[in-house]
């Protein structure tokens, strides 16, 4: 077992309707409890430790059965949470389709998937809005600390940023600079815009002097890999991960904690090569997450190690 902090993913898309989710939450919940995970009893060495984090992006009809669901099994509460799939960077209005953070923290997510290649790709998401996403959430997080707002809200919410190369740009040898862009359109907004926003709070709250409200979650998932059949080889994700690592710490020095999970092509079979690379933290699965045996064995087998 390492270090890390590791992330289990799934993201459901537009499957599942709200009771397909129901059923597959009870049953993945059971093999769960079967897995013996250490809640309790700290000496009983028969018991799986681990921290790693199971998280469920359902499509938003079902997130308020996954919150009841999780409510229900409440003593893996620390470790299973939820995350939408979108979200808008308005607070509210005449935006038809839309889902604010307001709406989504009302059933507790903790993450917001923002960017996601499908987005990008076949909705024509662009870079600017995927940059207000981000700050939206950001500022959402600054403002919590407010202690009036603190009462009506729980906990911040955490990005999970999509970025990934296409199969073209990946053979130009450009996938390094082209995620690198990426990455900066999608928070060099929020570097320059919650800077002056910050000062605004600090002033507010004399008393404190560090403020962290900046938590982020790079998912690295290569557009070709993705429901592919085949994922990235491990040793050239390896390269990516540590290569965005280098990158956000170079560039975002405010981002106080970030991890990067990989995407594409996620399965059992090869789960346990990818996590064994030092900057892989965890994965977001798609397909092979829509079977909860089958993301029961991912998440399995990358705490079994
Ligand atoms: P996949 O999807 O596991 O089906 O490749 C991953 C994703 O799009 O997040």
């Amino acid at each position: 077992m390492t270090d890390k902090k590791i992330i289990i993913a799934a993201n459901f898309k537009m499957n599942k309707t709200h009771i397909e989710v129901r059923a597959y939450l009870n049953s993945f919940f059971k093999k769960l409890k079967e897995l013996n995970i250490n809640i309790n009893d700290k000496t009983d060495e028969k018991c799986i430790e681990t921290d790693a984090e199971i998280i469920f992006a359902p499509p938003f009809t079902a997130l308020n059965e996954a919150y009841n669901i999780i409510e229900e099994n409440i003593e893996f509460g620390h470790l299973v949470k939820l995350a939408s799939q979108n979200i808008y960077f308005e607070s509210a209005g005449a935006y038809t389709g839309e889902i604010s953070i307001e709406m989504i923290k009302a059933f507790d997510c903790s993450y917001a998937i923002i960017g996601h290649s499908e987005r990008r790709c076949i909705l024509n998401e662009s870079d600017d809005l995927i940059a207000k996403k981000i700050f939206a959430v950001f500022n959402y997080n600054s403002k919590k600390i407010d202690l009036n707002f603190c009462e009506k809200h729980n906990g911040k919410l955490i990005p999970i940023l999509c970025v990934g190369e296409n199969l073209d740009i990946r053979k130009s040898g450009k996938a390094f600079d082209f995620v690198a862009g990426q990455l900066d359109k999608a928070l060099n907004y929020s570097k320059n815009n919650l800077n002056s926003n910050m000062q605004n709070i600090n002033d507010k709250l004399k008393d404190k002097s560090i403020i962290e409200i900046d938590e982020l979650i790079v998912a690295y998932e290569p557009v070709w890999a993705i429901g592919a059949g085949s994922s990235i080889e491990p040793e050239d994700g390896e390269k990516m991960h540590k290569f965005i690592y280098k990158h956000l710490n170079n560039n975002y020095s405010s981002i106080k904690n970030f991890s990067v999970i990989y995407g594409g092509s996620v399965t059992e079979k090869n789960i346990n090569i990818l996590m064994e690379k030092e900057h892989i933290d965890g994965v977001l699965v798609g397909g092979a997450s829509l079977d909860p045996q089958s993301f029961f064995n991912i998440y399995k087998f990358a705490v079994s190690k």
